[in-house]
C-alpha cells in the first residue's frame, strides 16, 4: 500500500474523527465500552502509519464537548481508558520520538486525566518526530469562543487594537496556534459531518470519509486515505489552469 504513495506529497497534518466504536461493539453484541477499548489499537496503527509516512502532525478527535452528555458511566469509562492508555504508551512515545499535545478544555477533565496529560506533554516536549494532538473536551465553536475571549481580554488591557486584528491574529489565539492547518481530514464510520471538529482550521482541508468503523482502522486505511488525497487538485479558490502552471 505504502509503495503506491508519492512520498514527496505527504500531508504535513492529518486530522481524524475517530467514529464508530459504539456501533462496532453493538455488531458484536457487546457494550459500547468494548468498542472504545478496541479503539486503542486503531489509534496505535494511525500513529504508526502517520509516523512511517513522515507526517508531522496528527490530530485525533478523542472526546468532544458534546460527548459530556453521554451516559455518565460511558464518560467515566472513557476517562479511565484515557489515563490507562497514556500510562501504557508513554515509553513507546519516547522510543518513537513522538511528542504529545492536547487541545480543548482539558481543565474540565477529571483530575487524574488532566495530570497524566500534563505529565505526558512535559515528558515528550523535546521529542522532534511526529506530534500527536489529542482533542479532548474539544469543539470548534468552543475554541473559537475561547479565542474571542482571549482577544477581547487583550483589547480591554490595551495590548491589542481592534483594527489590528487579522486572520493571523485570530489563528494565533486558537488552541492550535503555531500548528499548520490539516491538509487531510479523515472521518470513519460512514458519517458525513464535521461534528464541531476544527471549524476554523478545516477551511481548505481535503475531506475523506470511509465506512470503516474506527476499531477496524489500520495503517492500510490511512495509506488509502493519503492515496486518495494525492489524486486531488487543491485549488484554494483559483482556477485549475492557474494551479497547474
Ligand atoms: C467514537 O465512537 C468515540 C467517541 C465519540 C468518544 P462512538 O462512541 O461515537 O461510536 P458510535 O458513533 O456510537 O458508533
Ligand atoms: C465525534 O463523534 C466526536 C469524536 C469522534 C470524539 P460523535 O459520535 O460524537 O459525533 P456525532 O454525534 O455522531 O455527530
Ligand atoms: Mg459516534
Amino acid at each position: 500500500m505504502k509503495e503506491k504513495l508519492d512520498l514527496t506529497k505527504i500531508p504535513r497534518h492529518i486530522a481524524i474523527i475517530m467514529d464508530g466504536n459504539g456501533r462496532w461493539a453493538k455488531k458484536k453484541g457487546a457494550m459500547r465500552i468494548f468498542g472504545h477499548r478496541h479503539a486503542i489499537q486503531a489509534v496505535k496503527d494511525a500513529i504508526e502509519g502517520a509516523d512511517n509516512l513522515g507526517v508531522k502532525y496528527l490530530t485525533l478527535f478523542s472526546f468532544s464537548t458534546e460527548n459530556w452528555s453521554r451516559p455518565q458511566d460511558e464518560v467515566k469509562a472513557l476517562m479511565e481508558l484515557l489515563v490507562k492508555t497514556i500510562i501504557d504508551e508513554i515509553s513507546l512515545m519516547m522510543k518513537n520520538n513522538i511528542r504529545l499535545e492536547v487541545i480543548g478544555d482539558i481543565e474540565s477533565l477529571p483530575k487524574s486525566a488532566y495530570e497524566k496529560l500534563m505529565e505526558a506533554r512535559k515528558v515528550t516536549a523535546a521529542n522532534t518526530g511526529l506530534t500527536v494532538i489529542l482533542a479532548l473536551s474539544y469543539s470548534g465553536q468552543w475554541e473559537i469562543t475561547q479565542a474571542t475571549k482571549r482577544i477581547a481580554q487583550k483589547i480591554s488591557e490595551g495590548k491589542l487594537k481592534p483594527e489590528d486584528i487579522t486572520q493571523q491574529t485570530f489563528a494565533d489565539h486558537l488552541d492550535t496556534a503555531g500548528i499548520p492547518d490539516p491538509e487531510l481530514m479523515i472521518r470513519t464510520s460512514g458519517e458525513y459531518r464535521i461534528s464541531n471538529f476544527l471549524l476554523w482550521q478545516l477551511a481548505y482541508t481535503e475531506l475523506y470519509f470511509t465506512p470503516v468503523l474506527w476499531p477496524d482502522f489500520r495503517t492500510e486505511h490511512l495509506y488509502a486515505a493519503v492515496e486518495d488525497y494525492q489524486k486531488r487538485e487543491r485549488r484554494f479558490g483559483k482556477t485549475g489552469e492557474q494551479v497547474n502552471l
